[in-house]
């Protein structure tokens, strides 16, 4: 059995209860399934800060590139608000997007029928809802320079960040975001501000280029990224894979996150371009939900956006398809049980915390198994 190998960074606030009820599911595959992972931990984020006073120490950094795939909790808390900008949690997470060249975020934005009642918007509008928001991660606004402050001398100061992107950068995203489509619902709508942006034009001039020259077959619709994002809470079953910039992507991205429940709910793959020889994309796994610090410690996070970015890893980084599935189907009858964390829980169901959560994810993929 080929040995697989993960880099565990479950970093700060519930970071690191989520990342250990996905810590007994790898055991539990490597002893009853002969699965072969094989995990080393490292710090990111405030931990890291706290260790070493980096956000990620460049050991970790190699580990990570040399891991097949990086699993990811969350960093950041009050507790570092005051670190020097270029060692704050997130930058920790950036490095890791930009040095191993991360460039496609995969969010999809499902939402699991046991929950239609818990989003802020009516069951009829989210029920059934499966969208995939393609975000470009490593350029654009993120990573344009100049980024600074620079002191004008007369009692002002100019903050400035650079939004730029290159046309290789939008050929790649959008590629990703037409093959994703073939594989689901065949329809991409292309998100940015044209109307104001100069890489707005850019972008949707090379989208509509790369979808003539190689992906015609994919419907292609392109939408100005605020009517886009007023069209995500008016009627988002409209939608099958949105492209977007990297801080649209951000932006977008937390809004689909609500559709769907609890930002709790979501995971996320972010890969890199296929190695030339080996065909393998270099890949980070985390939940879209952030370190929560107001309730980290408790014991009662939801670790079901840990655990669904864990089954995204077994399909896109270890093509395990049936493990995943199996996974992605034992967290949505867990929840048709009536199980529910605090941040998903209604009227009449059953609260559990973390490790409960945990617990019966794990029992009911050992019995989906059987
Ligand atoms: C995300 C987060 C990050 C981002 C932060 C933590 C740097 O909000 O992954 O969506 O802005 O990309
Ligand atoms: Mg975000």
């Amino acid at each position: 059995m080929a040995t697989r190998k993960l880099l565990l960074l479950p970093g700060d606030g519930i970071g690191p209860e989520a990342m250990a009820q996905v810590t007994r599911l790898i055991d539990v595959l490597n002893s009853d399934f002969n699965a072969g992972f094989e995990t080393q931990t490292g710090l990111v984020g405030g931990s890291a800060y706290d260790a070493h006073g980096q956000s990620i120490s460049e050991e970790d950094m190699k580990l990570a590139l040399a891991a097949d795939a990086v699993l990811f909790g969350a960093v950041g808390g009050p507790k570092w608000d005051s670190v020097p900008y270029e060692v704050r949690p997130e930058a920790g997470l950036l490095r890791l997007r930009k040095d191993m060249e991360l460039f496609a975020n995969l969010r999809p934005a499902i939402c699991y029928p046991a929950l239609a009642a818990s989003s802020s918007l009516k069951p009829e509008v989210v029920e059934g809802l499966d969208i995939l928001i393609v975000r470009e991660l490593t350029g654009g606004v993120y990573f344009g320079d100049p980024k600074e402050i620079i002191d004008l001398g007369n009692g002002q100061k100019r903050g400035i960040d650079t939004q730029v992107y290159d046309t290789f950068e939008i050929e790649r995203i959008s590629g990703v975001a037409f093959e994703l489509a073939r594989t689901r619902q065949n329809k991409v709508c292309s998100m940015e501000k044209h109307n104001v942006m100069k890489s707005g034009v850019l972008w949707k001039e090379v989208v509509s280029a790369t979808h003539k020259a190689k992906y015609s077959d994919v419907e292609l619709t392109h939408m100005l990224a605020d009517a886009g994002g007023m069209q995500l809470v008016r009627w988002p079953k409209q939608f099958d894979v949105i492209v977007t910039d990297n801080l649209f992507g951000d932006m977008l991205s937390d809004v689909a996150a609500m559709l769907t429940g609890s930002l709790g709910m979501l995971p996320s793959a972010s890969l890199g371009a296929p190695d030339g020889v080996t065909g393998k994309r270099k890949a980070l796994y985390e939940p879209v939900h952030g370190s929560a610090p107001d309730i980290a410690g408790q014991g009662v996070a939801n670790p079901i956006a840990m655990i669904a970015s864990f089954a995204m890893c077994l399909r896109y980084s270890f093509n395990m398809i049936e493990e995943a599935d199996r996974l992605e189907k034992a967290i949505a009858e867990v929840l048709n049980d009536g199980l529910r964390t605090k941040d998903i829980m209604s009227e009449g169901m059953n609260e559990v915390g973390t490790e409960a959560m945990g617990d019966a994810i794990i029992a009911k993929y050992r019995a989906l198994a059987a």
